[in-house]
């Protein structure tokens, strides 16, 4: 009998020279680069210059790349009918998902992916999710603002006003840390439609699938739900103890990679601590104390610690996002990295095409329909 790897865990599919997440040593790096370095001293276009073209950009390849990337942001007026036409309680991933698909017919983003069709779907990504929470709410489509970064852009095109470098900065690091993080699920689905020879706008559309689960890139609009049942620290413990008798998982711990601190979570804390609220904070610091001891007391083999879902919820909240646009916001991130694998995978490509062990029932006799 051959071994089931269940969820395919340690299986190794394909080389990749983008990201590493090291699970062992809680340390993550995109092409050579520590993720604190890029976070705290980079900006998000650098990162995916990095990505899609193997290097950071000197000065003047800055300056061209992010003036064509802000180019491309505006949305084609049938793509703009699409999500007019999307009912205002529908949920923003889905919106994104069927904005993006309408955008690749109508953009003709066919044939062999190149960094082109990549950027086309990354400068997009904001305009379509500001579009329909504008929309959702009364409001008239913001045209994208070519003078501002794309974090700033994005919070302009929601509120109408052009956020504070605070703010900015706070959205930025958060796009940088999430841009990319190895063979993730939604990589994974986007590399697996590109092996085929699909085209890039499939793939993305893949991934945005996959990346909606709650185990995945769902978590973050949870975790805010948790701490807001909460409530107040006093009220932490018995609600964790309650949650985990009852045998739930809390929203924001576990990783599939990282058994020791995400390194991604360390930098979201701190920048946590600077832009959401003091009680809120204060919560969150002692529901994750808690949290920590209390897994590590149930399951002590699990090496289970914060993940980056935790702390993303307080950063995306404290600048100003509705906690439905949360996972959308992760896949304006993460758009980057899937764009970047699909180019990769496309460089050495072969068919991903696993096996399953048959499990069924086996010499059945067949009844025609009459007889049944
Ligand atoms: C992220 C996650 C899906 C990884 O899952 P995985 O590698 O498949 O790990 P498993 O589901 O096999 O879990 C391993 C064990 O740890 C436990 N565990 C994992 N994460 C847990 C959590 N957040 N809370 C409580 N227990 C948890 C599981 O119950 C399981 O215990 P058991 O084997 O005794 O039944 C998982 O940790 C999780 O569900 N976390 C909460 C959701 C979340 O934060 N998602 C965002 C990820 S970035």
């Amino acid at each position: 009998m051959p071994q089931v790897a269940k969820g395919l865990e340690g299986v190794v599919v394909s080389e990749t020279a983008l990201s590493h997440p090291d699970g062992e040593n809680g340390r993550l790096i995109y092409l050579g680069y520590e993720i604190a370095d890029l976070a705290n001293n980079a900006t998000y276009e650098e990162v995916v210059h990095l990505l899609w073209t193997g290097h950071l950009p000197t000065r003047g390849e800055f300056t061209e790349f992010s003036a064509k990337m802000a180019s491309y942001r505006v949305l084609p007026k049938s793509v703009t009918d699409v999500i007019r036409t999307m009912p205002t309680d529908s949920e923003p991933m889905d919106v994104l998902r069927t904005a993006v698909s309408a955008f690749g017919a109508v953009q003709k983003i066919t044939g062999k992916a190149t960094i082109e069709h990549a950027m086309a779907l990354t400068a997009v990504f904001p305009t379509i999710m500001a579009t329909f929470d504008r929309q959702r709410r009364g409001l008239a489509p913001l045209a994208p603002r070519a003078d501002l970064n794309h974090a700033a852009n994005y919070l302009y095109m929601l509120s109408g006003e052009v956020p504070s470098d605070q703010r900015t900065r706070a959205l930025d690091t958060y796009l940088i840390l999430t841009a990319d993080h190895g063979l993730n699920a939604s990589t994974f689905t986007a590399r697996v439609i590109a092996s085929t020879l699909s085209d890039m706008c499939s793939s993305i559309v893949g991934a945005i699938g996959a990346l909606k689960g709650p185990l995945h890139g769902g978590a973050p609009a949870l975790v805010l739900n948790m701490l807001r049942e909460i409530g107040t620290p006093e009220n932490a413990e018995a609600w964790l103890t309650a949650a985990l008798d009852r045998g739930e998982r809390l929203m924001g711990f576990g990783h599939r990679v990282y058994k020791a601190e995400d390194p991604r979570a360390k930098v979201l804390r701190s920048l946590a601590e600077r832009t959401s609220e003091i009680d809120f904070f204060r919560l969150a610091i002692r529901v994750e104390d808690l949290a920590l001891k209390m897994l590590h007391e149930r399951k002590p083999d699990r090496r289970l610690y914060t993940n980056v879902e935790f702390y993303s919820s307080a950063v995306l909240h404290g600048v100003g996002l509705p906690d439905d646009l949360f996972t959308p916001t992760f896949a304006i991130s993460r758009v980057a990295g899937w764009t970047a694998h699909v180019i990769e995978q496309l460089k050495d490509n072969r068919l991903i095409r696993p096996d399953a062990e048959y499990v069924g029932p086996t010499r059945m006799t067949f009844v025609p329909l009459e007889k049944r």
